[in-house]
C-alpha cells in the first residue's frame, strides 16, 4: 500500500511515517515546501504525481494562541488546505484521514464525555477551524474518516521538537526547582502518541464519518497526576504537586471524549491513567 502523509515533520506525522514504513508500506512524506497545502493546485498536481492509495493529512497549526492570535492567517492552512487535501482525495477516489482534535467539544453545554453526534459550538479559533475542516472533508469525501485526538504526549520526544505534556512533566520531575502545579479546571484524555500511531492502519478501515480517537480521560489533570504519582510511589512528587486553581478557572473546560464508536470497531484506547502510569514506569 502507499499512504501519502502530509506534515510528516510534525509530532504525529514523524512517528505515522515510521510505522507505516514498518508495516511495509510505502510512505510518500512530501516537506511542507514541497507541497504547501494551502496552494490547491500544487496539492492536485503532487497527489496526481504520488498516486497514493490512502492519505493520512497531520499538516495543520495546532498552536491554539497562534490561532487564536491569527485566525485567517492559520484558517488557510487548517480549513483551506485541509480542504484542498480533501478535493484531491476525491480526485483520486482514495481514502482520507483526517486529524481532527478534541477540542471542538470545547464550549459544549452538554455534560461529558463528548459524543462524535452531538450539537457543537466550539469557544475558540482553533477548535472552529478543526470542526470547519471535518465538515468540508466529509463534504468532499463522504467515505473519509475524521479523528477527533486528544492532547498526545510520547515519554521518549524527539530532538528539536515542540513541548508536549509528557516533556513538561518529565522536566519538572526531574528539576525539583521547577514548579509541579497542575490545573483543576480542565479535564480531557491524555494519549500515548505511540497508541495513536498504532491504531492508525485500522483507522484507514473504519467507514467514512468522525470518530473520537483518544484516551477516555478521567478526573481533572491535576488529581490524574496525584492518582498516577501515587500510583508509581513517586512521594516527593507527590508532595511537590499543587492544584493550579487560575488555569482554566474562568471558563471550566470538560472535553473528555465517549469511544464507545471507535472501540465498537475493535479501536480500544487505554485511559489516561493508566496509559500515564505506564509511560513515566518506563522512563523514569
Ligand atoms: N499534538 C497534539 O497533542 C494534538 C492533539 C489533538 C489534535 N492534533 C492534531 O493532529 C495533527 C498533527 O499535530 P502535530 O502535533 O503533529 O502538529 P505539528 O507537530 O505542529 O506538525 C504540523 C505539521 O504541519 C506542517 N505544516 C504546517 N503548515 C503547512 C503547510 N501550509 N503545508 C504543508 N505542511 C504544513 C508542518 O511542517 P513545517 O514544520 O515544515 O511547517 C508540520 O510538519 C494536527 O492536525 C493537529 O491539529 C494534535
Amino acid at each position: 500500500m502507499r499512504i501519502l502523509i502530509t506534515g510528516a515533520s510534525g509530532f504525529l506525522g514523524r512517528r505515522a511515517a515510521a510505522h507505516f514504513r514498518a508495516l511495509g508500506w510505502q510512505v510518500i512524506a512530501p516537506a511542507h515546501a514541497e507541497m504547501d497545502i494551502t496552494d490547491a493546485s500544487e496539492v492536485r498536481r503532487r497527489m496526481l504525481q504520488y498516486k497514493p492509495q490512502a492519505v493520512l493529512h497531520c499538516a495543520a497549526v495546532s498552536d491554539t494562541g497562534a490561532c487564536r492570535s491569527d485566525p485567517q492567517g492559520t484558517a488557510l492552512i487548517n480549513v483551506q488546505g485541509a480542504e484542498n487535501v480533501a478535493f484531491a482525495c476525491r480526485m483520486l477516489g482514495i481514502k482520507a484521514v483526517l486529524c481532527s482534535s478534541d477540542q471542538v467539544y470545547a464550549g459544549s453545554i452538554l455534560p461529558a464525555p463528548h459524543r462524535e453526534d452531538e450539537l457543537l459550538m466550539p469557544s475558540h479559533a482553533y477548535a472552529q477551524q478543526k470542526l470547519q475542516a471535518e465538515r468540508l472533508w466529509l463534504g468532499h469525501c463522504p467515505d473519509g474518516v475524521c479523528l477527533r485526538l486528544s492532547w498526545m504526549y510520547d515519554a521518549v520526544p524527539q530532538p528539536a521538537e515542540h513541548g508536549s505534556f509528557m516533556t513538561m512533566l518529565l522536566t519538572a520531575l526531574r528539576d525539583e526547582s521547577l514548579p509541579l502545579c497542575l490545573p483543576v479546571y480542565d479535564r480531557r484524555g491524555i494519549t500515548d502518541v505511540n497508541a495513536v500511531v498504532s491504531a492508525l492502519p485500522a483507522a484507514l478501515s473504519l467507514e467514512g464519518g468522525v470518530y473520537n480517537f483518544g484516551a477516555p480521560g478521567g478526573e481533572d489533570t491535576f488529581h490524574t497526576l496525584q492518582k498516577v504519582f501515587g500510583a508509581l510511589g513517586l512521594a516527593d512528587a507527590l508532595a511537590r504537586l499543587r492544584p493550579d486553581e487560575q488555569a482554566f478557572a474562568a471558563a471550566p473546560r470538560d472535553i473528555r471524549m465517549d469511544c464507545t464508536r471507535a472501540s465498537a470497531c475493535g479501536i480500544v484506547f487505554e485511559d489516561t491513567q493508566q496509559g500515564l502510569c505506564r509511560a513515566l514506569r518506563a522512563v523514569l
